[in-house]
């Protein structure tokens, strides 16, 4: 388990745990997290789920796919060094405290 924080854009932050294996677009989408949509449901595929990861747990977190750096260039809004797609971050207790910003918009 662990605990994830999602900020919005408009600066509102929620706190929700994360079951191991639960990705964080799934965590964000079943907690009413208006800033990532998951269009796709989670198979790489939309770009909807574009979060800015707290830069100095970069390191926590899998490397990216080449799949899922491609569908970064599809994201809708400004593409940061520390972008990654939500649904392909799955929680481990290696992410406990881990803090995601969402952008302001996804589509
Ligand atoms: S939910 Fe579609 S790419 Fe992440």
């Amino acid at each position: 388990m662990a605990n994830i924080t999602y900020v919005e854009a408009s600066g509102q932050s929620t706190s929700v745990n994360l079951n191991d294996g639960w990705s964080l677009m799934q965590g964000a989408t079943a907690n009413g997290i208006d800033g990532i949509l998951g269009e796709c449901g989670g198979s790489c595929a939309c770009a909807t789920c574009h979060c800015y990861v707290q830069e100095d747990r970069l390191g926590d977190l899998p490397a990216a796919s080449d799949n899922e750096l491609a569908m970064l260039d599809n994201v809708a809004a400004e593409r940061r060094p520390n972008s990654r797609l939500a649904c392909q971050i799955k929680a481990t207790a290696a992410l406990e405290g881990l803090i995601v910003h969402l952008p302001e918009t996804q589509e």
